[in-house]
């Protein structure tokens, strides 16, 4: 049983790009209600207007105007499950509490190592032999959520901070499909189960 999604992105939608296509593809049986960024010059949003999918943008600085703007939108479109990818703002607290385990976020790295921004330059500083990437629920500490899955790349001694984040990056758009078809599937178990 499908959601209907809203993906908040901040630049480049990669991710959302992918999940975009596998929800067209009926690889998964969400529906993407809505793409929304923070920046308007994003280009992932270019990219999937082109898909006709309906985007917004939010630019408000303030952030209780922000999410007053957010909720509504997602209270239009009816959505069930927001999906951060690259979104690089904070949401408060008490935006967060009406919208419990209804928000998932990606991150580069297996957390809880790196939390936080550049997360792939501190793992290439810290030398580490494994990397990866993390979906997790969003809650008010900054990549603190409960952990839904992983996925883990090996570090080569000749990736920089670039080489790595490719490398996480394709595993990112295996995971985020993953996790959302986990997501879909324990939906509709509580559907059969009430
Ligand atoms: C991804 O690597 C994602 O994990 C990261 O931003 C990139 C966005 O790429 N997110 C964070 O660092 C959040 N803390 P994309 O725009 O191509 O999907």
């Amino acid at each position: 049983m499908g959601f209907n999604l809203a993906i908040l992105i901040s630049g480049k939608g990669s991710n959302m790009l992918n999940i975009v296509d596998a929800c067209n593809n009926k690889t998964l049986s969400s529906n993407v209600k809505v793409v929304i960024s923070n920046n308007k010059n994003s280009s992932g949003l270019a990219k999937v207007k082109e898909k006709g999918i309906n985007t917004k943008i939010i630019d408000e600085i303030q952030i209780k105007k922000f999410e007053e703007r957010l909720s509504k939108l997602l209270c239009e479109e009816k959505v069930d499950l927001v999906c951060l990818a690259g979104f690089m703002r904070i949401l408060s607290e008490s935006f967060l509490c009406n919208w419990k385990k209804k928000i998932i976020n990606i991150h580069p790295s297996i957390l809880p190592a790196f939390k936080g921004l550049n997360a792939v330059k501190k793992a290439i500083e810290k030398k580490v032999k494994y990397s990866g990437c993390s979906i997790h629920y969003v809650d008010k500490g900054v990549d603190t959520g409960e952990i839904i899955d992983q996925r883990i790349v090996r570090v080569s001694k000749t990736d920089n901070e670039e080489k790595l984040a490719k490398k996480i990056l394709k595993e990112e758009h295996i995971l985020y499909i993953k996790v959302i078809k986990t997501l879909e599937k324990e939906k509709e178990n509580d559907k059969t189960r009430q």
